[in-house]
């Protein structure tokens, strides 16, 4: 099939283009910002390529993309290369943010709290390049892609790592776009993690209430900022198309899909098209699969399975996928991007709940948001217990935001010897500076989580205590006369006047 240039069959809007962004033309950003390497190496698709994968993410090194992967030679293969890292640092997700890449983090946290309430519909084109190549019912062979195993522990070939997953809700027709993982477990079969509370699990609830399987259709590799909106949580009801126009400033061009009633990018390198029957027959075993905890913490179980019914990709496609799993000193993409949209995500939750005195929210790549420190300026007593309580309440609390640390003005949460420090002499065990909050929905991946706690099928989803840890100074004091009238004691930082003095003569110490 020969590419055809996007034709637009919806409207686009008074002059309102759609943007020209995808896979490439990021690649491109990274490149000419150094922060791209291609490796013309053979790699093994087989366990080599995830390591080499965490081996980067350990050195800092930036994105990669695979160009030689064993059983799969370019130009034979239908398909012959692999990026991933993309995302995996601050710099990088600031350039594919359109943003310069020395944008310090709370700037981009604030890009996003920005952006992530804009909206710009997509466009429905007549075809584009994700449409070069359609290959339909028994041609379809899934492992003529080369789908990593990615880390020695998985149950399979992860195919669904950096897939955007879009379905449609039957009642009102809104599409969302989200990152669920997925499984190779036959030439046309993928089995997934399906979790009731993901946005995806309340389309799921509702088709299967009707009796019939559910569309589905998986994207691998657009422009990064699908990758970080359908890894995000977007409000239910709102679809991330709208969200990733916002963005980019310029209407997403879909195509419709070519077997079922949902819509991809137009110049999306690879899809798959099928259906999810709520039959458990049909269920697959899936899992386990090395997480973003940074564990291999799931028992495998048979999961709803996707029935592939068509495959679609681009010219010479580049296949998208990620390495999943924090460890200290190997964050990865996940980490990055959570870094960046938890917080976003929480301060904006902050906002909406009326929580006054928010200075900061950071998250630390390392727990993906499952712990969020907040700074605040400290209005009352029960201030920090208000910002639990908002985030606690949040439906993007679900996997994440288990501990919530809350410090003052002067503690900077992007440090954590700081926040160590507060926690040393600003918490009193034993009293409600730390308040657990048990029972509550959270991640049925987290190895601390007990099995029976994990069953979503059953519950759900995951059961989590939390935790909040107040490390702001107490207003409970009395003003004390050896504490200057405050009512908490002073540290030890010089007078400013004494400070001023000393930096004055600094050079006439002679201290090197
Ligand atoms: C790389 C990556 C992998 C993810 N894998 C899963 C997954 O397997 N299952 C899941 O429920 N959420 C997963 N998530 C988190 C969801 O994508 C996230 O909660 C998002 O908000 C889901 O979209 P939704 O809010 O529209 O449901 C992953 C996120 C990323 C970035």
């Amino acid at each position: 099939m020969t590419r055809t240039v996007p034709e637009a069959v919806g409207n686009a809007g008074d002059g309102v283009h759609p943007t020209r962004a995808d896979l490439r033309s990021a690649l491109a950003d990274l490149r000419a910002h150094g922060e791209i390497s291609t490796i013309s190496r053979e790699v093994h698709w087989n366990r080599e390529l995830g390591t080499v994968s965490r081996v980067a993410l350990q050195h800092n090194a930036g994105g990669l993309v695979f160009e030689n992967i064993t059983g799969y030679p370019r130009p034979e293969a239908r398909c012959g290369r692999v990026a991933t890292n993309l995302l995996a640092s601050h710099r990088r997700m600031a350039i594919l943010l359109g943003l310069d890449p020395d944008t310090p983090y709370p700037q981009l946290v604030q890009h996003v709290l920005e952006f992530n309430g804009k909206r710009l519909s997509p466009v429905v084109v007549g075809t584009g390049p994700v449409k070069d190549h359609v290959v339909t019912g028994r041609d379809v062979d899934l492992t003529e892609l080369p789908v990593p195993h990615w880390h020695h522990l998985d149950g399979g070939r992860y195919i669904n790592t950096f897939g955007a997953v879009v379905t449609r809700d039957p009642d009102d027709g809104v599409m969302n776009v989200g990152v669920y993982r997925g499984m190779i477990v036959g030439r046309d079969k993928i089995a997934m993690l399906m979790v009731p509370s993901q946005h995806w699990g309340r389309h799921w609830a509702k088709w299967t209430e009707r009796g019939e399987p559910m569309p589905i259709a998986c994207v691998y590799g657009w422009h990064p900022i699908m990758d970080i909106l359908a890894g995000s949580p977007i409000p239910p009801g709102v679809c991330e198309y709208d969200v990733m126009g916002a963005y980019l400033g310029a209407p997403v061009p879909l195509v419709r899909c070519e077997t079922v009633d949902l819509e991809v990018p137009a110049s999306a390198e690879i899809v798959v098209e099928g259906h999810i029957s709520p039959d458990p027959e049909t269920y697959e075993w899936e899992g386990p699969f090395g997480e973003f905890t940074g564990y291999v913490s799931d028992v495998p179980k048979k999961r709803p399975a996707m029935a592939v019914s068509c495959l679609t990709y681009r010219d010479d496609p580049i296949f998208r996928g990620t390495l999943e799993g924090s460890l200290p000193g190997s964050s990865g993409e996940n980490c990055y991007l959570s870094s960046v949209q938890r917080a976003g995500i929480a301060w904006e939750t902050l906002e909406r709940a009326g929580v006054p005195g928010i200075k900061q929210v950071y998250v630390h790549p390392v727990t993906n948001g499952t712990t969020i420190v907040v700074q605040i300026r400290k209005v009352h007593e029960g201030h920090a217990k208000m910002v639990a309580a908002a985030l606690w309440s949040s439906n993007a609390a679900l996997y994440r935001y288990k501990y919530v640390i809350v410090v003052d003005e002067d503690v900077d949460p992007g440090d954590y010897s700081a926040i160590d420090w507060a926690i040393a002499y600003r918490v009193q065990p034993g009293s409600d500076d730390i308040v657990m909050f048990p029972g509550s929905f959270g991640s049925p991946l987290d190895p601390s989580t007990p099995l029976a706690d994990r069953e979503v099928s059953r519950l759900g989803s995951g059961l989590w205590n939390r935790t909040l840890i107040d490390a702001t100074r107490t207003f409970r004091y009395e003003p004390q006369e050896a504490w200057g009238g405050k009512n908490f004691p002073p540290t030890v930082v010089p007078a400013e006047e004494d400070l001023d003095l000393v930096l004055g003569r600094w050079d006439e110490y002679g201290i090197d």
